[in-house]
C-alpha cells in the first residue's frame, strides 16, 4: 500500500471557534482558547483541525460574511495568535486548515463598499449587479436561507440589484471577472505563506453560475450553481495550492447528487476531498447507508479518496437527529465507528466525540439567521457544579446556552470514564493509527441482512471486518461462508463487550452496536 497523505491517515476535526473555548471571558471562544486545549486534540489523535472562519466579520452569518480576508477578527484574537496556534499545532503534528469563503464577502468588505458606491467604480464588476425585470429582481433565484427569499436586493443609490446567495449582507463575488479570481488566489497565498496546511472551501459549487443569469426551472439543472465553468475555477485554485508542498483542499460541494460531487474529485486536478451531503442526509437505515457507500465507490475514480462526515455547524447533531426515542447516544457511538472504519477521511465536528446532543435554545437566545444555534452550543469542558455555568468553556456568560446535560457529558467526566464516548473515539483514532489497513485498505460492503451494515477492509495481509447494527434489538450477524469462523474483537461501541476471540457464527450485535474485528 502507498503511504497515505496526512489528510488520508486520520480524522480532520472541525472547530467552530466561537464555541470551542473562551480564554478572555467575553463568552465567545477564541484562538488562545483553542491553543490552551491542544493536549485534548493530541489525545484525540486528530491529524488536523479545520477552523470555521476567523477573519474580521460583522458576524451576520457568524464569520461566513468576511470583511477582510487577510486578518483575524478581534473577537478571536490577532494574526500573531494564529501564527502561534499554527506553530504550536505543528509542533504536535497537528495540521491547520482554514475556512475560505470565496463565493461572497460581507457587505462591509471594502470591495463591496466601492462596488456599491457607483456604477462607474472599477470594483463595480467585482460583484453581480443587474437591472431589474418588470419592476422586480432580475431573475427568480432564491437565497439558500428560506427566510431571506429572493437572492437579489435593490440598491437605491445606483438603481440596480445585487446578487446574494445567502443574506443580503453577503453579496456574491463575480468569479467571471478574472481580477476577482486573481485577488482570491492571492488570499490563498497569504495564508499558505503563513503555514496553513489547507482550506475548506465554503459552498465551492456556487462560484460558477450561468453568466446569462437565466431563471431556475423546476426540471432543469440549476443556473445559480455548479455551472460548467466550475471545473476550470477549481483547477485554478488547486494550481495555487500546489505551488506549496503537501497542502489539501476540501470542498463543501453541497450538491445532493453523487455524480456531481465526484466530478469535483475524479479529474485528479481539482479537490482532494469533498464533503458528501448525500451521506449526511441519509435516514438511519442500514440499506440506505450501504447503497450510498457503494454508489460513491462505484462513481469514484481509482484515485479518488472519500471523506465521511455526518455533522457540522449547519445540521442537527447526530445524537439528536438519530435519537428516535432515546437511541441517539448509542447511534452517535456507532457513527464514530463508521467514520473511522470506512475507507476515507473521517471529519469530526467538535462535540461529536462527546456524543453531544443539540442544545435547547429558548427563542430569546436564538441568534442565527437560519436557526442553527442548537448544534453550535459551546463545548462543556468541566462539570457546571464545579466550574460554574460556563462549564469551563468561559468564565463569563456563554454566547449560547450549553447542552442541558453538561454535568454528565463534559470533557472532564468523560475523560475519566473508560466507557465514555470520548474514550471510544480516542480508541478508534488509536486503532486506526496502529492499523494501516484501516487507513488505506481496500473496502467491500457485505450482505448482512437488512439491519446490519457490514464491510471488509483488506490490504497487506491484514483484514478487518466492521459491522453496525441499525436495529434497536439484537441482531445475529449472518455473513457469507467466505469469512473465517474465528476472529478477534478489536473494538466494540458497547463497553461491556468482552475482547478476545469470537466465533463469527454465533455472534449477535447488540442494539445500535458497532464492532471492528480482526480476521
Ligand atoms: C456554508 C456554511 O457552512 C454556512 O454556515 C454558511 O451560512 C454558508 N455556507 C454561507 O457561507
Amino acid at each position: 500500500m502507498l503511504e497515505p497523505a496526512w489528510w488520508q491517515r486520520g480524522a480532520i476535526y472541525q472547530i467552530y471557534p466561537r464555541s470551542f473555548a473562551d480564554s478572555d471571558g467575553d463568552g465567545v471562544g477564541d484562538l488562545r482558547g483553542i491553543g490552551a486545549h491542544l493536549d485534548y486534540l493530541s489525545d484525540l489523535g486528530v491529524e488536523a483541525v479545520w477552523l470555521s472562519p476567523i477573519q474580521p466579520s460583522p458576524m451576520v452569518d457568524f464569520g461566513y460574511d468576511v470583511a477582510d480576508y487577510c486578518d483575524v477578527d478581534p473577537t478571536f484574537g490577532s494574526l500573531a495568535d494564529l501564527d502561534r496556534l499554527i506553530a504550536d499545532s505543528h509542533a504536535r503534528g497537528i495540521r491547520v486548515v482554514l475556512d475560505w469563503v470565496p463565493n461572497h464577502t460581507s457587505d462591509r468588505h471594502p470591495w463591496f463598499l466601492a462596488s456599491q458606491w457607483s456604477r462607474e467604480d472599477p470594483r463595480r464588476d467585482w460583484y453581480v449587479w443587474r437591472d431589474g425585470r418588470d419592476g422586480g429582481p432580475p431573475n427568480n433565484w432564491r437565497s439558500t436561507f428560506d427566510r431571506v427569499g429572493s437572492a437579489w436586493s435593490f440598491d437605491r443609490r445606483t438603481g440596480q440589484w445585487y446578487l446574494h446567495s445567502f443574506t443580503p449582507q453577503q453579496p456574491d463575488l463575480n468569479w467571471d471577472n478574472s481580477a476577482v479570481e486573481a485577488a482570491m488566489h492571492d488570499v490563498l497565498r497569504f495564508w499558505l505563506d503563513r503555514g496553513v496546511d489547507g482550506f475548506r472551501i465554503d459552498v465551492v459549487h456556487k462560484i460558477a453560475k450561468d453568466p446569462l443569469l437565466r431563471d431556475n426551472t423546476e426540471a432543469a439543472r440549476r443556473h445559480d450553481e455548479d455551472w460548467a465553468t466550475i471545473h476550470d475555477r477549481v483547477r485554478g485554485i488547486r494550481r495555487v495550492v500546489d505551488e506549496y508542498p503537501d497542502r489539501m483542499l476540501v470542498g463543501e460541494v453541497y450538491l445532493l447528487d453523487l455524480h456531481r460531487v465526484v466530478s469535483y474529485l475524479n479529474t485528479g486536478d481539482e479537490l482532494h476531498l469533498a464533503h458528501n451531503f448525500v451521506f449526511l442526509h441519509l435516514p438511519w437505515n442500514a440499506e440506505a447507508f450501504r447503497t450510498s457507500i457503494d454508489d460513491f465507490q462505484a462513481l469514484a475514480a481509482e484515485t479518488t479518496w472519500p471523506a465521511w462526515f455526518l455533522a457540522n455547524h449547519d445540521h442537527s447533531r447526530v445524537a439528536t437527529r438519530f435519537d428516535d426515542g432515546g437511541h441517539g447516544p448509542a447511534r452517535a457511538r456507532a457513527v464514530a465507528l463508521m467514520l473511522y472504519g470506512l475507507r476515507g477521511t473521517p471529519f469530526v465536528y467538535q462535540g461529536e466525540e462527546l456524543g453531544l446532543p443539540d442544545a435547547d435554545i429558548p427563542p430569546a437566545r436564538m441568534v442565527d439567521v437560519d436557526g442553527r444555534d442548537p448544534e453550535r452550543a459551546p463545548i462543556p469542558w468541566r462539570p457546571p457544579s464545579v466550574a460554574g455555568p460556563g462549564a469551563g468553556f468561559t468564565p463569563g456568560e456563554p454566547w449560547l446556552p450549553l447542552v442541558v446535560d453538561a454535568e454528565r457529558l463534559c470533557v472532564e467526566r468523560q475523560a475519566a470514564d473508560p466507557s465514555s464516548t470520548l474514550a471510544l473515539v480516542r480508541g478508534l483514532a488509536a486503532l486506526r493509527r496502529s492499523m494501516p489497513v484501516l487507513q488505506t485498505g481496500a473496502q467491500r460492503c457485505l450482505e448482512a441482512g437488512s439491519d446490519v451494515l457490514a464491510w471488509l477492509r483488506e490490504g497487506d495481509g491484514e483484514r478487518v471486518l466492521a459491522a453496525v447494527n441499525f436495529a434497536t434489538v439484537p441482531v445475529p450477524l449472518h455473513l457469507g461462508a467466505e469469512l473465517p469462523r474465528r476472529a478477534r474483537m478489536a473494538l466494540s461501541t458497547d463497553p461491556d463487550r468482552a475482547d478476545g476471540e469470537v466465533d463469527l457464527h454465533g455472534l449477535a450485535l447488540g442494539p445500535s452496536e458497532g464492532i471492528l474485528l480482526r480476521l
